[in-house]
């Protein structure tokens, strides 16, 4: 049985999750328009494992014996300075995220919820390398600058996302049985 406070908390978790999907789809359609389906192509995909974040706490909560609230979500930005801006975003919101796991990691423990605690600890482990990932895409375009050939070789890398680049090692190693 899921006791409040953390009820509440994990179920702001699922909405931040959401938020970050609804952010990396509107980052997705900027890309589009931005004539780079590559990076246009890894926003969509990391678009769908936020919702498979938010899908892993809503099933928790569930076998917990809690409730799923679901909350409104906010229009997110729908246009960015540059690639590198909107990679800026991506990575500044995965910090953000971060800092809540950390904060119900926290909750979790004074609450001896040992079952959360081991729950977060998947997300403990992918956000690392979700900052990560931002952050080496970001150093890759501060070196070719916004334009020409080398953006279009990052693009050409990104679109081969799931292909063995990407973030999706933890996902695939970790997936519920
Ligand atoms: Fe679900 Fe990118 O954190």
């Amino acid at each position: 049985m899921l006791k409040e406070p953390l009820e509440s908390a994990l179920n702001e978790q699922i909405n931040a999750e959401l938020r970050a999907e609804y952010l990396y789809l509107s980052m997705a359609a900027y890309f589009e328009d931005e004539g780079l389906p590559g990076f246009a192509s890894w926003m969509r995909t990391q678009s769908e494992e936020e919702h498979a974040h938010a899908m892993r706490i809503y099933d928790y909560v569930l076998d917990r014996d809690g409730r799923v609230r679901l909350e409104g979500i906010d229009a997110p930005q729908s246009s960015w300075e540059s690639p590198q801006a909107a990679f800026k975003a991506a990575y500044d919101h995965e910090v953000m995220v971060t800092g809540l796991i950390d904060d119900l990691v926290a909750l979790a423990r004074e609450e001896n919820d040992n079952a959360t605690e081991n729950m977060l600890q998947w997300f403990v482990a992918e956000q690392v390398e979700e900052e990560a990932t931002a952050q080496g895409i970001i150093d890759k375009l501060r070196h070719v600058g916004d334009d020409g050939p080398g953006l279009l070789m990052i693009d050409q890398e990104l679109g081969n996302r799931g292909a063995g680049t990407g973030s999706d090692e933890n996902e695939a190693a970790n997936q519920p049985e």
